[in-house]
């Protein structure tokens, strides 16, 4: 549920997360107040709000604690164009891979839609209505085209033709009958009581169907889709279908919002929200960090560094729309950094991240509120799973702390892989559950401590087995 503008305060923010994401707190206040600073800035007049740049902040964390899982929630929260990428993706200009500026043109791309969707719904109600009338047309046709009477109401219920006669001028009497054909019409198709009929209608043969596909796959080096580029060039072509009302209804629906539309207006719109309001959040950028000894791909690691340079610092990117400036994008970059520190970025790109954000390692008591508080959690998703079979999963108090327990044994014991060492140790926990259930239903299965270490105990003793299968 996203919260509109005054309400995304910073503590709104923070309890938002806390929904999600358990601990993390100094995360979470520095991506509240980095969102809450931009809105201020958009309040000051335009020559001091120029001035000032969106303070980015790096997250730095062991794996598995919650960097992407902060930047996942962010996005659904902010009602603002949002992109994630991870640095890896990108290589330096000239060598294989997408180049930096390519996330700017998803961010535009990404805006744009989010314009178009909103004016969509906003002209949904009349494309409604001239949906309607279409499927009317269709079903009365002004004038048939080589003779044959005008359909009387009965006629068409009937789904007959009218009665075959020779084409004459239409009399008033019949025009009278065709308009009062047409709003009986018009009442039941409102009424959704012919629904289930079906209709042949004409409808353009699209290259996208519905919302157009996201930008950005493959093809992206000039922000260019070739399909897009040649449907462009191409006359729209109609294809006759035939479909029952209701489906007729939403696919002229889709048409006649499409044409409702300014989309000059959207893709303006869309190029100044994401200019102004955009969130670009870059994973993994310590994969980018050469590790001091010069080796072969390390050249390339800094020249991605160096490429990313210019577009956080703020810069302007050609997209098919138009120009964009990322001056004002706040950009927030998460890296586990284990085997190296922020301070090996290019010091120029250090002083771009000024926030810095440590999370920490998750010990036993985050491990259990992880398996049982957030909106549908671990455990939650698994009683769901397995109540479409009819079986009742029931977590104990005692069993989700020893789950917690083991899991943060293992996390000591081999790699750190912070939260992400549930999920693996659930799914042994379940596995003979999950195959089993359907032959269980209407079975309550209760884990306890004694349950879970039955299962799990064999698996975390044995220092062979454990290192493939937890
Ligand atoms: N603090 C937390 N609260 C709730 N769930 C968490 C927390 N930390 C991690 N998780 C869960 O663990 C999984 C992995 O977390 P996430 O993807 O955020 O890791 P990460 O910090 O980005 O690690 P990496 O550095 O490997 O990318 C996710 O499914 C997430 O839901
Ligand atoms: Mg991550």
């Amino acid at each position: 549920m996203p919260l509109n503008g005054n309400s995304l305060i910073p503590s709104a923010i923070v309890k938002y997360l806390d929904r999600y994401i358990v601990g993390q707190d100094r995360a979470k206040r520095a991506v509240a107040v980095a969102l809450r600073n931009r809105m201020r800035r958009r309040l000051l007049e335009p020559e001091l709000a120029r001035e000032i740049s969106p303070k980015n902040i790096l997250m730095v964390g062991p794996t598995g604690v919650g960097k992407t899982e902060i930047a996942r929630r962010l996005a659904e929260l902010v009602n603002a164009p949002f992109v994630k990428v991870e640095a890896t993706k990108f290589t330096e200009v000239g060598y294989v891979g997408r180049d930096v500026e390519s996330m700017i043109r998803d961010l535009v791309e990404m805006s744009i839609q989010m314009v178009r969707k909103k004016m969509l719904e906003d002209v949904q109600e009349p494309a409604m209505e001239k949906a309607r009338e279409r499927v009317i047309d269709f079903l009365v046709p002004s004038r048939k085209p080589q003779g044959g009477g005008i359909p009387t109401f009965m006629s068409v219920m009937k789904g007959l033709s009218g009665d075959q006669q020779d084409a004459e001028p239409e009399t008033p009497e019949e025009d009278r009958m065709r308009e009062s054909t047409r709003s009986k019409l018009m009442d039941l198709l409102a009424q959704g009581k012919l629904d289930d009929r079906e209709v042949e209608i004409e409808v353009q043969e699209s290259h996208q169907l519905g919302i157009p596909m996201m930008g950005g796959m493959g093809m992206d080096e000039m922000g260019m889709n070739i399909g897009e580029m040649l449907g462009g060039l191409m006359p729209k072509k109609k294809k006759r279908r035939t479909m029952k009302v209701k489906d007729a209804l939403r696919v002229l629906q889709g048409e006649e919002a499409e044409k409702l539309i300014d989309g000059e207006a959207a893709t303006r719109l869309g190029l100044e929200k994401a200019q102004e309001e955009g969130i670009v959040f870059i994973d993994e950028i310590d994969k980018i960090v050469s590790k001091g000894s010069s080796g072969g791909h390390d050249v390339s690691r800094d020249g991605v560094q160096r490429d990313l340079l210019p577009v956080v610092e703020g810069c302007t990117v050609q997209t098919k729309h138009g120009q964009v400036s990322t001056d004002h994008i706040l950009f927030i970059a998460a890296g586990a950094f284990h085997q190296t520190k922020p301070s090996d970025l290019v010091p120029e790109l250090q002083g771009r991240f000024p926030i810095r954000v440590e999370l920490e390692p998750l010990d036993k008591g985050q491990l259990s509120r992880i398996l049982t508080e957030p909106h549908h959690s671990l455990l939650q998703q698994y009683e769901a799973l397995l109540g479409t079979e009819k079986v009742k999963l029931v977590f104990t108090d005692d069993g989700v702390d020893e789950i917690a327990s083991l899991a943060e044994r293992m996390n000591a014991e081999m790699e750190n892989i912070g939260a992400r060492r549930l999920h693996t140790m659930i799914e042994q926990l379940l596995e003979e559950i999950s195959f089993s259930a359907p032959e269980r239903q209407g079975e309550t299965l209760t884990l306890d401590r004694s349950m879970v270490q039955d299962k799990l105990g064999p698996l975390v003793k044995d220092s062979d087995v454990r290192r493939y299968l937890l």
